[in-house]
């Protein structure tokens, strides 16, 4: 099993799994007020193609942290083809992703999901506590991750969407700019 960077070409087939995954009406949800008009952090989409289907996508989308609008990432969408699942391609994609935006500077990750599945990686319901979403979730199912320990610690109020290029932190900035 193979992770590769998301490319333009994928684009299609991600969307047809993510309907398969999570229906066509998925644009409902709330964190899809986070994502509108946003473009997917370019660096960290991993996808799995196996024979040239894909199996499985992960997306991350820049947000920003209350009136101080610190830089932080959305995990999500994460889907695995139904007839592949349970063989471990969320859990490579998930440490992948949460490896890179590591490693080019960003410290906070959010989601919304099953807390038994995500604090396998770290993710806890506390670490959100302080933050609130544009519209409603189930309060148990908001997590999160500090990449750097501490990076949560006094961050509070509304998550909002990040203007284009706002939420980069310094070193991924720095590689957009170098073309790497
Ligand atoms: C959730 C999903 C991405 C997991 O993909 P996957 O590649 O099967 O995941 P992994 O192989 O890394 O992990 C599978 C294990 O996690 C468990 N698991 C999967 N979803 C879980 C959940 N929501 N809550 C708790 N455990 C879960 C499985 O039972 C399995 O356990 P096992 O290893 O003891 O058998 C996949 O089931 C999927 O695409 N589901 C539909 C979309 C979805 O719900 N996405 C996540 C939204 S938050």
């Amino acid at each position: 099993m193979k992770i590769t960077v998301e490319n333009p070409e994928d684009g299609a087939d991600i969307e047809a799994l993510l309907d398969l995954a999570f229906g066509t009406e998925r644009g409902g949800k709330t964190v899809y007020r986070l994502r509108e008009g946003v473009d997917p952090v370019a660096e960290l989409g991993g996808v799995i193609r196996e024979d040239g289907v894909l199996k499985g996508s992960l997306r991350f989308w820049p947000i920003v942290l209350g009136d101080d609008r610190a830089p932080a990432l959305l995990l999500g969408p994460v889907a695995v083809a139904p007839e592949d699942r349970g063989k471990g391609y969320a859990r490579a994609l998930i440490w992948n992703g949460l490896g890179i935006a590591a490693k080019i500077g960003y410290r906070i990750v959010l989601l919304v999901g099953d807390e038994p599945y995500y604090a396998q990686f770290g993710f806890k319901r506390h670490l959100a506590m302080g933050l609130d979403l544009p519209g409603p979730v189930d309060p148990a199912r908001f997590l999160g991750l500090e990449l750097v320990h501490g990076a949560l610690a006094g961050i509070r109020g509304m998550v909002h969407k990040a203007s284009p290029g706002e939420a980069l932190p310094f070193a991924a900035a720095t590689m957009r700019q170098r073309g790497e």
